[in-house]
């Protein structure tokens, strides 16, 4: 097939795990016969320098024309400055809304070669198999807001939640549960937020199409707590915006590093953006040891859910697998006697496994 893929590399160890992802898509058009074609565009701070917007009009116009988009991570230091107009995470929220990219799959999965990578104790760890599904484009990440001003130092951001809204993700987390165990925990914070209790309530209407799938609510503080303590117990966890961010890294912990959690980011077309869930760590950028496994198991998403090709997919996951099984590791997944290596060194393992 043809697909016109964006890349938008953005900051930091973006640009370093974006180049192994589009990498492992040359290796995959060579070996199943397609033809990709890349345009590399700017998001974020890199984005702010060259142009003074986080989000350039020709970096969402040629989002919306591409088949899919990979990205790598926006943000450093050099615009942190709480007193700036732009930030470069407002290109990446920009983004996401002007796709209307309301489903941000994140599928946490283990690497039993990892299991001493992770914090928690291996038996922890066992039979861990589930996704957060993740509200995007609504809650608080995108309600009513106001900064503090010198003259009115209150400043608020609101979780606003319409019906259609939860109705939305929660199709799409109820059809997800149907290709796994079938069962749902919705996270939200019902006890005290009224966007909390719209939520819960649709999402139980909801789950009367849906009578295959076993549906459960739990409380954001104790999902957080229940991630660690049995963290076998979950398939699908569908939630608001900022609780799936925070769930999500601790999640990540699981899988023994934020360099091994790749995402989606769909709406109810096919185009969508990939991306790995960790950062652009400006404290590892340019030194090439960041791990670019969450971009190419990203990629593998892409394949998937943006172009249809589920053999190619799984190829590419089964790849990353068996790298992982071989003991080749980056700095941040390292444990005694495996087999150091660089971040292109890691990229060249995974092109070599999948032949
Ligand atoms: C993520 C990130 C972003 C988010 C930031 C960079 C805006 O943390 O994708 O998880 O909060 O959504
Ligand atoms: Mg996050």
């Amino acid at each position: 097939m043809q697909a016109n893929i964006v890349t938008l590399p953005g900051d930091g160890i973006g640009v370093e795990v974006v180049a192994e992802g589009v990498k492992v898509l040359q290796a995959v058009a060579t070996k199943f016969g397609h033809t990709f074609t890349f345009e590399n565009h700017l998001i974020g701070g890199c984005a702010i320098d060259a142009t003074g917007e986080p989000l350039p009009a020709s970096t969402l116009e040629a989002c919306k024309r591409a088949d899919a988009v990979l990205l790598g991570a926006v943000g450093g230091p050099k615009w942190d400055d709480p007193a700036a107009k732009v930030r470069p995470e407002q290109g990446l929220l920009g983004l996401r809304k002007g796709l209307a990219l309301y489903a941000n799959l994140r599928p946490v999965q283990i690497f039993p070669q990892l299991r001493d990578a992770s914090p928690l104790r291996p038996e922890r760890l066992e039979g861990v198999d589930l996704v957060v599904v993740r509200e995007l484009t609504g809650g608080l990440y995108f309600g009513p807001r106001k900064e503090a001003t010198p003259g009115d130092m209150t400043a608020y951001d609101t979780m606003l939640y319409a019906d259609f809204e939860v109705e939305r993700i929660a199709r799409k987390a109820f059809e997800l549960a149907r290709l796994r165990r079938k069962k749902v925990t919705s996270v939200d914070k019902a006890n005290v937020l009224a966007a909390s209790r719209l939520w819960r309530r649709v999402i139980t209407a909801i789950a009367a199409d849906y009578p295959d799938v076993m549906l459960e609510h739990m409380l954001v503080d104790a999902a957080a707590m229940h991630l660690m303590r049995r963290p076998a117990d979950f398939d699908v966890i569908v939630t608001e915006n900022m609780f799936g961010d925070i769930l999500t890294d601790e999640a990540s912990m699981l899988s023994g590093s934020m360099g091994m959690l790749a995402s989606a980011s769909l709406g109810e077309g096919r185009n969508g953006v990939y991306e790995p869930i960790h950062g652009s760590a400006p404290d590892i950028a340019g030194k090439g040891i960041a791990n670019p496994l969450a971009t190419i198991l990203s990629v593998a998403l892409l394949l998937r859910y943006s172009l249809g090709l589920e053999t190619e997919a799984a190829a590419v996951e089964k790849a990353v697998a068996d790298v992982v099984a071989a003991g080749y590791r980056t700095k941040d997944i390292y444990t005694e006697g495996a087999k150091l290596v660089n971040t292109q060194e890691m990229g060249d393992a995974v092109i070599a496994t999948l032949g």
